[in-house]
């Protein structure tokens, strides 16, 4: 496996948690890697019938021998990741870049109520004023934060060094390629690039260093915020079919949309796709529920992976058929080298 970036397909939300979290317990992950943005995410972990909702932490966490980064291109508030450090107990193994950004008090309410906030539907965590101050080269970073001083290292060396040292390590994105400041349906986008190569960057991995890119594609859309949505369902309809979700962060309901195979293949070329990985199968098809196997899928759901592998020209890897981290068909072995 060696070194894996994980992106987001779509608009975010698209299960990158759960695959994260159960890449960290399978492959014997060495370090998890946070890069993408701040706490606009929010990643769900199910492990052992608990409910973790992150906006900070690796979602790798569940495996305890897995070392936990914060790169220096994502921004950490600090109220936030030690809350979380002590949610998940993991003191002893989480690290910070010293030039990690720091999203402050005033972030938040530069975030929260103005007209641009209001216009683009932002999360309200700061996330994009301190993007805007770190541009600006007037913003903290994490070695300016007395809190956080025991947690601050030199994270792009310590990755390499994993890396060169044939450990298995991944990049966990936040976001998803759509909501990219530059490949997303600006201005209704985050506050930075968010695709496999900004990934790399963030953590100060070179493009030679990797070996695969997973991007996560849920089995329907969905977005939350303003911004065009192709095929939009109303409300009624994203109901009736058992789509309808809620914000990790905000609550919000999301808007969805049936699988958007044009979308799909663009994400495939801008993060220069391996393989990916389609999540909440069980959604569009209640028979897959739980289900651990390829052969034992109902056979329409075979069909839409087919579908899938045939247009987009890549192998799905990964199925999700439940929010659990073991709820998944793991299909690496059969299809990939
Ligand atoms: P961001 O993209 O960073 O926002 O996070 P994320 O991709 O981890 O997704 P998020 O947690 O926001 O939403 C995904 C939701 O789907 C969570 O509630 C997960 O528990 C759930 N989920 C993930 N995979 C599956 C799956 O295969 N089946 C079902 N039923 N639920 C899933
Ligand atoms: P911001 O990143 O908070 O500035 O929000 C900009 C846009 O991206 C809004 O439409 C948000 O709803 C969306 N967004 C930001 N982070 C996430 C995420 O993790 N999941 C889904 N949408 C997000
Ligand atoms: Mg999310």
């Amino acid at each position: 496996m060696a070194c894996t970036v994980i992106v987001g397909g779509f608009f975010g939300d698209e299960g990158k948690g759960k695959i994260a979290s159960y890449l960290a317990i399978s492959d014997k992950l060495a370090a998890m890697v946070r890069a993408g943005c701040g706490t606009n995410a929010g990643h769900t972990v199910v492990y052992k019938g608990e409910k973790f909702k992150l906006r900070q932490i690796p979602c790798g966490f569940v495996n305890e021998k897995t070392k936990l980064y914060m790169s220096a291109g994502v921004l950490v508030d600090p109220e936030v990741i030690i809350k979380e450090i002590e949610e998940t107990n993991t003191k002893e193994r989480l690290k910070i870049d010293f030039h990690t950004g720091i999203i402050e008090p005033q972030h938040r309410e530069r975030d929260t109520g103005t007209a641009i906030s209001k216009i683009i539907g932002t999360t309200g965590s700061g996330s994009g004023p301190c993007n805007v101050d770190r541009a600006s080269r007037v913003g903290k970073v994490a070695k300016d934060v007395p809190e956080l001083a025991e947690y601050l290292c030199d994270v792009a060396r310590e990755v390499n060094e994993l890396i060169d040292a044939q450990e298995n390590v991944v990049l966990e994105g936040t976001q998803g390629t759509f909501l990219s400041l530059y490949h997303g349906t600006y201005p209704f986008v985050t506050s930075k690039d968010v695709c496999a190569s900004a990934i790399c960057s963030d953590v100060g991995i070179g493009p030679t260093k990797i070996d695969d890119v997973l991007v996560i594609f849920k089995a329907y859309v969905t977005r939350v915020g303003e911004g065009p949505l192709e095929g939009e369902l109303s409300e009624e309809e994203t109901i009736k079919r058992g789509w309808q979700e809620k914000g990790t962060v905000t609550g919000r309901t999301r808007r969805a949309s049936p699988f958007n195979y044009k979308l799909a293949k663009r994400a495939v070329f801008l993060n220069g796709a391996t393989q990916c990985a389609l999540t909440k199968l069980d959604v569009v098809f209640p028979d897959a529920k739980g289900i651990k196997t390829f052969e034992e899928l109902p056979r329409e759901a075979v069909g839409f992976i087919r579908e899938v592998e045939a247009q987009l020209k890549i192998p799905v890897t990964l199925i999700g058929t439940g929010p659990g981290v073991e709820e998944i068909i793991d299909r690496r072995s059969d299809l990939l080298r």
